[in-house]
């Protein structure tokens, strides 16, 4: 979301980010499953996309296909499909 947010209207706002997510050392479940299905964007959809699936996980931890695709739809990557990306968030899911 933060490519979509202007920074002010976060003021007040408990702001996550991905460099508090995990390490390299300890990455979070949904780190590892995107490493575990290749889920690999660039350097903007990556965030975005991981930062999206911990969001639906923590509000619908079994969530189908589709609710998975529409968590991950505001990240407007032009470059490749969301196959490995939705089957990332599956696998974390069942964790
Ligand atoms: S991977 Fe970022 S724009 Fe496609």
């Amino acid at each position: 979301m933060n490519c979509l947010l202007l920074a002010g209207r976060a003021d007040g706002a408990r702001v996550d980010t991905l460099a508090g997510l995990g390490t390299h050392a300890d990455p979070h479940p949904v780190q590892e499953a995107f490493m575990a299905e290749y889920a690999f964007q660039c350097g903007f959809c990556l965030p975005g996309m991981i930062l999206s699936a911990v969001t639906l996980l923590e509000s619908t931890p079994s969530p189908s296909d589709a609710e998975i695709r529409d968590a991950l739809s505001g990240n407007l990557c032009r470059c490749t499909g969301y196959v490995n990306a939705v089957r990332a968030v599956r696998r974390a899911a069942g964790r």
